[in-house]
This record gives structure tokens, sequence and C-alpha cells, in this order.
């Protein structure tokens, strides 16, 4: 197993390229096996969740190259109609073939994704969504079974017990590319992810309108593209925000290119209010650290509130504010992982059901510490680039999955950092 050192207290200054958005990355390869016709993806992150997509899809019968950032996926015939457990217990976003595989074959049979460290995450949205177009769909031996005779659009609102659902809101904009007639989404989410898929399924010749709010409207029928399919991916928003916040906990002066500033207003504003100077331009963020950090409340919502996927790297920043904090988790019920771990390092917090209260502390200490989940995983490096001393981040594994080349551009900053087997 991998781990990262990293030697503390080290400004990072420079300029950092951002790659693309995993999370529109991992719908859009599933998206891909709607048509016959070859499709060409640029500006992929090489990441292992992308890995296993592909995996995933070349199991379906999909041919694919990837090389230097750009994914051609050709899938003249779908050959399995099945997503393992195998490869559904690495990654949860291997269901975005359901909906993709009802559209097109009218039958799906996908192992349902099972437990996840930041909490319960059922699928029951999914599954409401695919029945309301006319699926069957039943549980046989950890798999959800789906199948239709005709798929027909409708109506269907896909509110959930935590507001809305990014996974439920493209399972079923995939699934129903493939109904008769128009199917109206409420409740849908309204995140950046969702209208990247939007207007990948554009491009395939799919009529699909009011992705970015909460409604959306899909009209189904077949994909009428020509020969050649080609979409460049928005730039990984959760990925700017860890380089902004990485600068801001180094008093560090960072030029983040080839972002989307308007992505990330609600992390722009807390990082100013913490007192970071930051300076957005058109596709380019400039963040300036600056002592002390200002105390704030973080209050975690979907798009355009404050994403869930960022509070953990917030949390380390905060642990350094000249105050006390609070950060709100409202969509995972078990997203405070890295809490106990940034204790070990000398930070003050305290866990309050769905509430984290970070008290200020002058300076943290490196350590050994483990990841536990993707962000939690940069939140330890933040803290280990802030630290005095050493830094240990262990089962760094966590964090391939979504980072491309991490240390590498960390490192670019004048971070020091290193990967090493454990
Ligand atoms: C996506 O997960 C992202 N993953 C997550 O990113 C992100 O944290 C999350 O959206 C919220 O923004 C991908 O895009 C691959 P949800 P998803 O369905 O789609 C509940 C990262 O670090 N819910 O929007 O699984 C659910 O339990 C990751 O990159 C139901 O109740 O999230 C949660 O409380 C981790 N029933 C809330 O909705 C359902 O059927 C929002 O989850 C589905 C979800």
């Amino acid at each position: 197993m991998d781990r990262f050192v990293i030697e503390g207290g080290k400004r990072l200054s420079g300029v950092v390229e951002i790659s693309g958005a995993k999370n529109s990355a991992l719908p859009i390869i599933a998206a891909s096996i709607l048509t016959d016709k070859r499709v060409i993806i640029e500006n992929v992150p090489d990441v292992m969740d992308v890995h296993t997509m592909i995996q995933l899809v070349e199991y379906l019968g999909s041919v694919v190259k990837f090389k230097r950032n750009i994914l051609e996926i050709y899938t003249p015939k779908i050959k399995r109609i099945i997503a393992p457990y195998n490869i559904v217990r690495k990654m949860r976003a291997s269901y975005y073939v359901l909906g993709a595989l009802i559209a097109r074959e009218k039958k799906a049979k996908v192992s349902l994704p099972g437990g996840c460290a930041i909490g319960p995450r059922p699928v029951d949205l999914h599954i409401k969504g695919i029945k309301a177009l006319g699926c069957d769909v039943d549980i046989e031996q950890g798999y959800i079974v789906a199948k239709s005779k005709k798929l027909k659009g409708v109506e269907i609102n896909l509110q959930g017990a935590k507001g809305t659902s990014v996974g439920a809101t493209i399972n079923v904009m995939l699934a129903a590319t493939g109904a008769e007639g128009v199917t109206t989404i409420n409740f849908a989410a309204c995140e950046p992810e969702v209208v990247d898929v939007a207007n990948f399924l554009k491009k395939l010749g799919i009529e699909i309108e009011g992705a970015g709010t909460n409604q959306i409207k899909i009209t189904g029928g077949n994909c009428s593209c020509s020969e050649e399919v080609r979409y460049r991916i928005i730039p990984d928003r959760i990925e700017t925000g860890t380089f902004a916040v990485a600068s801001a906990i180094t008093m560090g002066d960072v030029e983040i290119k080839n972002c989307e500033p308007h992505h990330l207003t609600a992390v722009i504003d807390k990082l100013r209010e913490t007192g970071a100077v930051i300076e957005v331009k058109d596709k380019e963020i400039i963040v300036r650290g600056n002592r002390p950090i200002n105390p704030t409340d973080i209050f975690v919502a979907p798009y355009p509130g404050f994403p869930t996927d960022m509070q953990a790297q917030f949390m380390a920043l905060l642990s350094l504010a000249s105050g006390t904090s609070t950060i709100k988790e409202t969509i995972f019920e078990n997203r405070f992982m890295q809490a106990v771990e940034l204790s070990r390092m000398g930070a003050n917090i305290t866990l309050e059901g769905d509430t984290a209260v970070i008290k200020g502390v002058k300076s943290l200490s490196g350590t050994y510490v483990m990841a536990s989940d993707l962000r939690a995983s940069a939140c330890l490096v933040l803290a280990g680039l802030a630290a005095k001393g050493k830094t240990y981040v262990r089962r760094i594994y966590h964090l391939d999955r979504g980072y491309e080349k991490f240390e590498k551009k960390l490192r670019k900053l004048g971070a020091r950092i290193r990967r090493e087997k454990e």
C-alpha cells in the first residue's frame, strides 16, 4: 500500500492546471454505451475510478482506448447487461450503467453497491425513477434486475429524504433517453456534473432541456448522432477547491488554471470569509493565503450550496483559524471521519451529530494518519502541508480514486511530498 510523506511548512506558489471532473467523466463514460457510434471524450482525468468505469464498459462490450486524457469508446453491440459485484463493490458510480443499459437494451442487472465509508447511501430514488418509466424491478441475490417491454416518458419526482440526488437524476436521465415521449424530472439535482451529462446527451442527438434547474425534460428516442461524437468534460470543481484551500492553508500564492470559477461561488465566498485573497478571472482563480485565518460557519447543501465534497478540506483550514468554526454536514451521515485523524495532529474538533465544532489551534503537528475516503484523504494532505514536521498519510489509494497526479501537482507548487510503499 502506498502512503504520502509530507514535510510541512512550505508555502505553495506557482501555477496548477485542473483536470477534468471525475464526477462528470464517470456518468459520461456510462452514457457512451447508449450509442453504437464512436465516442471521443476529452479531458478525462486519469484516476482509478475512471479505470474502473472503463473496465465495466469493456465488460459490457465496449472497445476502449485511453491515452493522454482522451478516451475513445466504441460500443457497436452490448454483449452483456450485467454490472457484476466485483466491479460495483469497487465503485458505487458503476450504477450509472443501469440507466444506460435500460435505455439501450430494455434490461439490466446491476449489483447493489453496498455500504460506504461516508454513510448509508440508498438507491431507492434510482429504482423509483426507472420503475416510473415502466421497468419491472426486482432485487435478486444482491442485484437490481430491471426489464421492460417498452419505456414510456412520464413525470417523476426525485425528492429524497436528503433533498436532490445527483446519481438518481443522472441515472433517470440516461434511462429516459430510451423512453417513448417526454420524461419530466422534478426535484432534479442542479450540480454542474448533471449539466455536463445533459450536454453530452445533446451531442448524441437527444433532446433535453432544463439541466441545471430543478426540472429537466428529456425527449426519448434513438441517438441521432452522426458517425463520431466528440465531447470535452468540464474542469473538476472539487480539485479546484482543494488546490484553493491548499494555497490558503500554506499562506501560498497559487494560480489555478483551466477551472470554472462560477462552479465554485460558495467555496470562494467561504474562503474569502476566512481571509484568503482571491482573484477570479475567466477560467482561472488566484488564491493568496493570509493570516490570521478567520473562523466561519459552513452549511453543506446541494449545488449551488457549499459542496459536501469540500467540507473535509475546509476542516483542515479551520483547524488553524483564530476562533471557533462549525461545519454542518446535511447530505451524508458519516462524513467527518477525517476529524479524528486531524485531532491526532493537534486539531481541536468535537462532533455534535451532523455538526463539527472546530476550535482553531495555533499549529498542527505531523504524525501518522489514515485516510478513510477520497475527500478525507485530501483533508489530511492539506493538514500535513501546513503542519510542523512530517505527516504520513496512509491508505492513499482512496485519494488515487479521484485526484489526478495529486502529489506531482503539489510538488510543482513547491510542496515537499513524496509517495512511498508502506
Ligand atoms: C455524488 O454522489 C458524487 N459522486 C459524490 O461525490 C457527492 O458527494 C454527492 O454526489 C453529493 O454531491 C459521484 O458523482 C460519482 P447523491 P451520489 O445521490 O450521486 C441520498 C466524491 O467524493 N440518496 O446526490 O451518490 C444520499 O444518501 C463523491 O467525489 C437517497 O436517499 O450522491 C445522500 O444523502 C463522494 N436515495 C443524498 O441523497 C437515493 O436513491 C445525496 O446523494 C440516492 C441518494
